[in-house]
């Protein structure tokens, strides 16, 4: 593999070779040698070997715990269109995004509509942000014909961004239902919830499914009823079965924790110099408040929750919370 290493060092402020030094900055990432004492180490880099060291080592987590998960199960399948729906394509950076609601989620599509969109739009944050969760407003890679998804998948960069799953689990829940401001999911899945795990239910709050109790959120995740009404909403479904990362194989794992630096790496990888927008939002979720919500459930729901979002914990190398409760 080291053989095909031949562009040299990329200059990342040199602009008009994004394409190019992509393909040579991976190549050059696969040659670092993994024992140092081997072969002459790496000519001492800017901080930006050590990021790409970084990247490599979440690349490599994600792949063996793909092959571990593929030795424990016996489940096997190939994708097809409908399993790409996720992924945002960018063809004049020739990026593909995978998106992960409750994971900056928005303001990654307001970003790749800066990208795409041909001087219409230069500052991400001009974009409302129901506009940018307007389907027609982006390019998902289920649109293109399977040469061309095969050829996309094959040379694109591709990259997704990743939470502690918990955070984003209770992120979701609070967002979806104790929000007073849109009702759609308190009509769409509140009345269910309320219907099948709260007995002596109101009326109105039969009617209304505004009031959903995170233990009966976490009833209604767990219930194998629930399973079998098909996938789950893409905000509480997993980063596993969004994204299908043991299929798809991602060149960079962005995290929310490290969010900022992480998506201006992407950005400087496709030669841009936009800065990922970014705002302190005070109503964000953290670990402690997670931490309180899950004290509110009991210690079967903590177990069920964590075997229903092991392969997230697992492949992303987020580590058990301390609260949890596994008998
Ligand atoms: C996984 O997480 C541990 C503990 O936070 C950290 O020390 C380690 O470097 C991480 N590994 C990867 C591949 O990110
Ligand atoms: C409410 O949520 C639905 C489903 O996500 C979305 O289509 C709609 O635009 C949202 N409405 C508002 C006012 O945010
Ligand atoms: C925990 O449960 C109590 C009693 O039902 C409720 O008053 C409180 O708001 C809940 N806290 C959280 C964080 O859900």
């Amino acid at each position: 593999m080291c053989s095909d290493s031949g562009h040299g060092l990329i200059d990342l402020e040199s602009p008009g070779k994004q394409g190019n030094s992509l393909k040579g900055l991976f190549r050059i990432i696969i040659c670092i040698p993994k024992d140092e004492s081997l072969s002459p180490s790496p000519p001492p880099q800017s901080e930006f070997s050590s990021v790409a060291i970084l990247h490599q080592a979440r690349r490599d987590h994600v792949a063996e715990s793909c092959r571990a998960h593929s030795a424990s199960s016996r489940k096997r399948r190939v994708l097809t269109p409908g399993d790409l729906k996720h992924l945002v394509v960018d063809e004049e950076h020739e990026l593909i995004y995978c998106y992960v609601p409750k994971v900056a989620c928005s303001n990654w599509k307001r970003v790749m509509m800066v990208l795409t969109g041909r001087g219409k739009y230069s500052d991400p944050m001009e974009i409302p942000s129901n506009e940018a969760h307007v389907p027609s407003n982006l390019k998902y890679l289920n649109q293109y014909s399977i040469a061309e998804i095969n050829h996309r998948l094959k040379s694109y960069l591709k990259f997704l961004f990743v939470r502690e799953p918990f955070e984003r689990l209770v992120s979701a829940y609070r967002n979806k239902f104790t929000l007073k401001y849109n009702s759609s999911f308190h009509r769409r899945f509140g009345t269910k919830i309320v219907r099948r795990y709260r007995k002596d239910a109101t009326q109105e709050a039969l009617l209304s499914g505004a009031d959903v109790k995170f233990r009966e959120f976490a009833e209604y995740l767990v219930d194998p009823a629930t399973q079998r009404d098909g996938p789950l909403n893409e905000h509480w479904q997993t980063v596993y079965q969004l994204c299908h990362p043991c299929h798809i194989h991602y060149d960079l794992v962005g995290k929310y924790e490290t969010l900022e630096e992480d998506a201006n790496y992407v950005l400087r990888l496709a030669g841009e110099s936009l800065r990922f927008p970014t705002y302190a939002k005070s109503t964000r979720t953290t670990d402690s408040m997670t931490a309180q919500f899950f004290s509110n459930i009991s210690s079967q729901q903590h177990g069920q929750l964590f075997q229903l979002y092991k392969l997230d914990f697992l492949m992303f190398n987020y580590s058990t919370p301390s609260y949890l409760r596994l008998d």
